[in-house]
């Protein structure tokens, strides 16, 4: 491959992936089964990202494993309905052709494992979603680093990722005990957790004795990799890896998670824009936004970002008629913090210690966080309280 006898965009992708393993110290390369690819919308993409795909797509690039998107920045069907303009809708669906032509499949997706990209205890793969890597080495037991967009498509191109990091089993040990004094309550306590365990100890590999709902684990694996860098985490009797009981230890008290909390809200006692699912929505997120509009009717714009086959599925139950009918809208293939909304909005209402991060930081939001239930609340009334 890196002598260029399969192709430009082989030999490309080749290189791109032996400069990343001289980088780490990998001695090998090792074979992925799946792969997800970030940097897919074109509000982070530019028309220099949009070139790049366009081009290995021209130059008969195919991806030889199977290989899932991350969110784009829009709802791929829905978009005008968001506000999206029709310039960056163009933009966006070349993007999406770009990856189609070269076999990619277009999920649109942070929660990939939720809808049919889910690798097993021990599978090598080649993920870039930061929140999806945690979920897929902590909870799932594959094995993967946090790529890069280009690195994730480049494992797509060739099947290979470089073998260093969390694809090695003597790195993957647990390094800090995280002993929680507090009863966490609902989601954004957990996103609190990793937001407070994230900024003490970094990249490092926590240890926690606690064991959440799926729901409060993306929340978790999503906030404690956005505030500390690591791309593991050990839950006891959850995380299927062996791993001993690190004589390090970080002790979490309702002090912290009030302290993170505070750190994640800023002045404002009124919201214009609510938006929950980052990571994207489940099914029963879903409902329960469905029974909490019930008869009830938004006054500010409210987003459900999931993946499309999730919002398929809240159809047939109903769920999705009942959120619509109160004005509140579905944002498939797309979330709050990837969606061109700078200006659009000042002040985000959500669930998620990730998104305030993103929100903040990419369409410049002042921030809420609570529960599903207090964002509700924002959305029918505008207040925060
Ligand atoms: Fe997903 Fe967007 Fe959050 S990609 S993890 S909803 S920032």
């Amino acid at each position: 491959m890196v002598n260029g006898e399969e192709g430009y965009a082989v030999l490309k992708s080749m290189q791109i992936l032996v400069a990343l393993g001289e980088i780490f110290g990998a001695e090998k390369m090792t074979p992925v089964s799946s792969v997800q690819v970030a940097g897919v919308s074109y509000y982070n993409l530019g028309n220099a990202g949009l070139d790049y795909l366009e081009n290995l797509a021209a130059q008969g690039a195919r991806a030889r494993v199977k290989t899932t998107l991350n969110p784009a920045g829009m709802d791929l069907e829905n978009w005008r309905e968001l506000g999206i303009d029709e310039g960056f809708a163009a933009k966006q669906i070349d993007v999406i052709k770009a990856f189609t032509r070269m076999g990619v499949t277009a999920s649109c997706t942070c929660t990939p494992y939720l809808v049919g990209n889910t690798p097993t205890l021990g599978e090598h793969v080649a993920w870039s979603e930061s929140s999806a890597v945690t979920y897929a080495n902590s909870v799932l037991g594959a094995m993967t680093n946090r790529e890069g967009g280009p690195s994730a498509l480049a494992a797509a191109l060739t099947g290979r990722t470089p073998c260093y990091g969390m694809h090695i089993e003597a790195n993957r040990a647990a390094q800090v005990t995280v002993k929680v004094e507090t009863k966490l309550r609902d989601v954004p306590d957990f996103g609190a957790l990793g937001y407070a365990v994230g900024k003490r100890i970094g990249p490092k590999i926590p240890l926690f004795e606690t064991i959440p709902r799926v729901e409060q684990l993306k929340s978790l694996g999503a906030s404690i990799a956005t505030y500390g860098g690591t791309a593991l985490f050990h839950i006891r009797d959850i995380t299927p890896n062996q791993t001993s009981t690190p004589s390090e230890t970080l002790v979490v008290t309702r002090r912290e998670i009030d302290g993170a909390f505070d750190a994640l809200n800023d002045e404002a006692s009124e919201v214009d824009f609510v938006a929950l699912g980052c990571p994207h929505c489940t099914l029963d997120e879903i409902k329960k936004i469905a029974s909490l509009l019930e008869g009830r009717k938004t006054t500010r714009e409210f987003w459900i970002c999931t993946a499309r086959q999730t919002m398929q599925l809240a159809e047939k139950q109903g769920y999705a008629q009942t959120i619509r009918e109160a004005g509140a809208k579905f944002a498939c293939d797309t979330c709050m913090a990837v969606s061109p909304l700078k200006g659009r909005f000042k002040v985000l209402a959500t669930d998620s210690a990730k998104a305030c991060y993103y929100g903040r930081g990419t369409n410049d939001f002042r921030t809420k966080i609570g529960s599903i239930e207090e964002c509700v609340e924002a959305a029918v009334t505008g207040k925060w309280s």
